[in-house]
Order: structure tokens, then C-alpha cells, then sequence
């Protein structure tokens, strides 16, 4: 049996007729969201055969079952990263899993650093559009005709609308841009701030895109944010830290919390 059907065995036991409709994977700091959950039913990845055991402080590493504004969701509260084992392909078991429970849509968070003076520190970014700085793929060995994913679209328009409604609806200023995935650990520099800026990148991080490209290859739509929790290297006097992002990103939990909210209604 693969992993994948593993998962969804040890999953169905607990959450008995359960469908979720939308999946969520939470970045670093973001995890307050579950508070507001109605939660059913929660699995630590640890007992999930091919989830990712968290490591990255501001990650919990579970996955809940409940409800928010009436709508069933699945949440990942915490994800891997390619720094932390050199794969890209260490979120795939938990996006099929996603998939297999019949979530009809993802919504993907991240913290970012902005290579934009208008995102400043605390503020929320609609990703419209990545480039992907590492060079590598989470379908690196995968095979037949489907991992050639177009990746066009990536960032489903209808779902990035309705993300638009919903923080108009709540009077929030989302920002919007392209999302630059560079491998980390290590902060960018300033001369490659300085690059991917000229290459039209408004955001920087560790995650994100190689949980677009796995979905993209699934064929679940998604929408994503980024957490705008300091500027990008180079931009300010402030010194880049881990710190600092759990910090930010726990600060602008309220309102990605509240966007999330008003957009769950819309689904
Ligand atoms: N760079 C990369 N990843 C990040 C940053 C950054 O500036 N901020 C939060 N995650």
C-alpha cells in the first residue's frame, strides 16, 4: 500500500463521513488560524506515513479536520521545506493525500520578505505568479506524460478573485505580485535581492512552489498569500531574522485570519 493510501485509511478512521472542500497549508507564524476553526478531528504528521515531521519553530505539524463559516476544511497546520532535507518533493504525500480526500481547492500561505517599499512589514500579498530561483522540481523522477504541468495560470484566477472580494469586503489591502523561490536556509543577498527584483519579483521565500507545482501535477486549483514579514535584504536597516518573521507573521495572523475567513465564505 503507498503512503498515500495509508494516510487516507488512518484519516478516514478519524474523521469517519468528513469531506473536506477546501485545503489549507499554513506558513510559519500563521498557526493561530486554527483557533477559529471548528475543529472535529486532529492528526499529528507524525503518525501520517510520508507527512513531514515539523522542524522549523512557528510549525506544529498537524493536520485538523473542522469547520469554518460552513465550510469543511482540511488544514495543514505547518509544512516542510526543501532546506530541510534537500527534497523537493517532501510535501508530496500531503498534497495527494489533500487531493485524495477530495479537497476541491488549495489556499497556500507563506511569510515572504518584499522587494517592494509599498508591502511593508505586516501587510498581505496575493502571489499571482512565482519564479522559481532553485532550479529544481518536486517531479524530478516522476514519470509519464502529466509531469509536463503547465504552469500557466498556476495561481487559479477565479479563486485569486474571489481572494480579491473577500478582503474588499472586509476593507483589507492586499497586495499583490510575483513570489521569488529560492532554496534558503540562508537569507537572500542583497545582490540577488537586487536581481530578482529586476526580474519582476515583488516577494522572496523558502516555500510555496514546490506545493503549487505538486497541486498543478494533482490538477487541484489554488489560490496563495504571502505574509509580508520584513523587507527583502538589502532594503532596510534592519537585520533579517528568523525571529523577525515568526515575529511579523504573528502579527498580521488577525488579519490573514480575517481574509481567510471572508474568503472561506465565498467558497
Ligand atoms: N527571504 C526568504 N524567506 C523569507 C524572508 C526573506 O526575506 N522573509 C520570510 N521568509
Amino acid at each position: 500500500m503507498s503512503y498515500v493510501q495509508e494516510c487516507v485509511e488512518i484519516i478516514s478512521q478519524h474523521i469517519k463521513n468528513f469531506k473536506p472542500k477546501v485545503g489549507l497549508i499554513l506558513g510559519s507564524g500563521l498557526g493561530q488560524f486554527c483557533d477559529n476553526i471548528d475543529t472535529k478531528s486532529s492528526i499529528d504528521f507524525k503518525d501520517l506515513p510520508g507527512f513531514p515531521v515539523a522542524g522549523v519553530g512557528g510549525h506544529a505539524g498537524k493536520l485538523l479536520f473542522g469547520e469554518v463559516e460552513g465550510i469543511n476544511v482540511v488544514v495543514m497546520q505547518g509544512r516542510a521545506h526543501y532546506y530541510e532535507h534537500g527534497r523537493a518533493d517532501i510535501m508530496a504525500t500531503p498534497i495527494q493525500v489533500l487531493s485524495a480526500l477530495g479537497c476541491q481547492s488549495l489556499v497556500l500561505t507563506n511569510a515572504a520578505g518584499s522587494t517592494i517599499k509599498e508591502a511593508s512589514p505586516g501587510s498581505v500579498m496575493l502571489i499571482t505568479d512565482h519564479i522559481n530561483m532553485t532550479g529544481v522540481s518536486p517531479l524530478f523522477g516522476a514519470d509519464g506524460n502529466e509531469r509536463f504541468v503547465n504552469m500557466v495560470d498556476a495561481y487559479n484566477p477565479k479563486l485569486s478573485d474571489a481572494m480579491r472580494s473577500a478582503a474588499k469586503a472586509i476593507d483589507i489591502n492586499l497586495h499583490e505580485g510575483v513570489y521569488a523561490w529560492f532554496s534558503g536556509p540562508q537569507f537572500e543577498t542583497p545582490a540577488e535581492i537586487r536581481a530578482v527584483k529586476t526580474l519582476g519579483a515583488n516577494a522572496v521565500g523558502m516555500s510555496t512552489v514546490p506545493e503549487v507545482i505538486l497541486a498543478r501535477h494533482q490538477g487541484i486549483p489554488l489560490c496563495a498569500l504571502s505574509v509580508i514579514t520584513n523587507y527583502a535584504a538589502g532594503m532596510s536597516e534592519t537585520d533579517i531574522t528568523h525571529e523577525q518573521t515568526i515575529a511579523f507573521a504573528s502579527k498580521a495572523a488577525d488579519t490573514v485570519e480575517k481574509l481567510l475567513n471572508s474568503y472561506l465564505k465565498s467558497q
